[in-house]
């Protein structure tokens, strides 16, 4: 371990570290972006100078890609590579059923559409994003620029009739501008306290003229690697979570 690791970034680096051995030469990876897929992009950098390890990445953000690259990994784009073996990334929250909020670091877009175009994704996760009930952390939406204030108020009115406490959305800003993602886009983080039915309101904002995407990742995610201050590591899988495998996008819709 590298001396001067806080806990929580040693339960970071413990999680990535064993995430990246599963990475295997000639694997289409898709890396993650955060704080945590920091530990993981420079690990399996470390594997293909010292171990000759080979794959062809795919970034989910600019910032991932210039680490991987200053780190010796070859990338590609997701076109060139079309699909993925794997997918590492972190996440903000997760859940019992492995249903996950991503986007506190803006770029849930790419996220969601690399993982969704891998055989298997894994997160990894301090302890601390453990929760029973997702929407303690706010809920990131990527909305176009053009009538963010009306599609903002869409989102509100939507969140009306959804299982949730809040409903608020704030505009993410970067010092005084609008933070912008990737695709130039803008994020409303909304305050929901608590979602009831992450499948149902993930189908409902999309459907909102002006969203982009969100940040609710369901049935996405098929295992994660739970990373503790210790130096302990735990994996939890889909199929064996606990309430089960909800099986579909559409599990918790109303009838
Ligand atoms: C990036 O947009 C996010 O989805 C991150 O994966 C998430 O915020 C986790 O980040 P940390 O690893 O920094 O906690």
């Amino acid at each position: 371990m590298p001396p001067d690791l806080s806990p929580i970034d040693h339960a970071k680096y413990v999680c990535a570290r064993r995430a990246a051995d599963m990475v295997e030469t000639g694997m289409r990876v898709g890396l993650g972006t955060g704080s945590t897929a920091v530990f993981l992009v420079k690990r399996l950098g470390e594997r293909v100078r010292e171990e000759g390890l080979r794959i062809r990445a795919v970034p989910t953000s600019t910032r991932t890609a210039e680490l991987a690259r200053e780190e010796g990994i070859e990338v590609v784009s997701l076109d060139a590579a079309k699909w993925l073996d794997l997918t590492i990334d972190g996440a903000d929250e997760f859940d019992p059923q492995l249903a996950l909020i991503k986007g506190g670091g803006g770029a849930l877009l790419q996220e969601k559409i690399v993982a969704t175009a891998s055989d298997r994704m894994v997160v990894i996760a301090d302890r601390g994003k453990v929760v029973d009930t997702l929407g303690a952390f706010p809920l990131p939406i990527e909305v176009i620029p053009f009538g963010w204030q009306t599609t903002r108020t869409l989102v509100e009115e939507m969140l009306m009739s959804m299982d949730v406490q809040g409903r608020s959305g704030k505009l993410r800003t970067a010092g005084e501008a609008p933070f912008r993602t990737d695709e130039s886009n803008y994020i409303l983080d909304f305050e929901l306290g608590r979602i009831g039915a992450p499948a149902h309101l993930a189908l409902a904002l999309n459907q909102i003229p002006g969203v982009v995407e969100n940040g609710l990742f369901v049935d996405i995610c098929d295992e994660v690697i739970i990373g503790y201050g210790d130096g302990r590591t735990e994996v939890r899988a889909r199929a064996a979570a606990e309430g089960g495998e909800t099986g579909s996008l559409f599990a918790d819709l109303p009838d």
